[in-house]
């Protein structure tokens, strides 16, 4: 049985942590529904981790169908959730309608991701949610932004931007989100955050006290070459897969290669 979007409120009362990893094709995502993950994110950080590209805002839908199709073949219960891309959603309700429709009818995937809880894209993602699709929100350093913020420094640093970004998450609450993820800001103002909510927060760069954690698995399993601050490696398979390869190649060139 596939998680369902209702449980997680329950779980945040149970104080039962939500693990969430982010997968982009078929064989990232067996492996992180197999070790039991609760939630998939189909992040659109995979612009930047396998696509190469310098931020998230060039990826496009097709790109993000594609892949979210992938990821969605491989999972017999995690839930799957997929980014909307940057101004697949941005111009107007009607256009983020469209977008989400396309993420499930087409994919497969059970929820989508919408950055930012500014008055009119708290409109639309309840204009969305009302449609039937269930959203996670997405607040503090939103990368699709990256050009307004300068960098991809941590937010919500002053009393006044903290203020903000708590008010967000209580509006993203009330426009019918079904969790909020916490991105790069102070462990303090996180806690504060995940204390006023009934719906559970997601950290990542947050801090501890965040009711679930998300990872990007690509740093997760050191695969990039290079890792945000907040990133954490359980594994270097980026050396490993060189020294692998390296011996091949040895094999190889020196006629010890037998493949059986
Ligand atoms: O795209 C992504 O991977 C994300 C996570 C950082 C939450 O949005």
């Amino acid at each position: 049985m596939i998680v369902n979007v209702h449980q997680f409120a329950q779980w945040k009362q149970e104080g039962r942590a939500i693990a969430v990893l982010t997968a982009w094709d078929y064989v990232s995502a067996q492996m992180i529904d197999a070790a039991g993950v609760d939630i998939v994110l189909v992040g659109d950080s995979m612009a930047m981790t396998i696509m190469g590209h310098e931020t998230t805002l060039p990826l496009t839908l097709d790109e993000m169908i594609h892949h979210t199709k992938m990821v969605r073949r491989a999972i017999q219960k995690t839930l799957v959730v997929a980014d909307l891309p940057f101004f697949s959603y941005q111009v107007s309700q009607s256009a983020a309608m469209l977008a989400a429709g396309r993420i499930l009818k087409e994919t497969g995937a059970q929820a989508v991701k919408m950055e930012g809880g500014y008055g009119a894209m708290v409109e639309t993602i309840a204009a969305v949610v009302e449609a039937g699709i269930p959203v996670m929100g997405h607040v503090g350093l939103t990368p699709q932004s990256v050009y307004k913020f300068g960098s991809f420094r941590q937010q919500g640093t002053s009393a006044a931007a903290g203020d903000r970004i708590l008010n967000e998450a209580l509006d993203l609450q009330q426009a019918g989100v079904f969790a909020i993820v916490l991105e790069h800001i102070p462990s303090t103002l996180a806690q504060k955050i995940t204390q006023a909510l009934t719906i559970p927060t997601i950290g990542i760069g947050a801090g501890p006290d965040c009711d679930g954690q998300v990872l990007v698995t690509s740093d997760l399993l050191g695969l990039s070459d290079w890792q945000p601050p907040f990133a954490k490696p359980y594994v270097n398979l980026r050396a490993q897969g060189i020294e692998a390869v390296k011996a091949f190649c040895e094999d190889v060139r020196s006629r010890q290669f037998n493949p059986g």
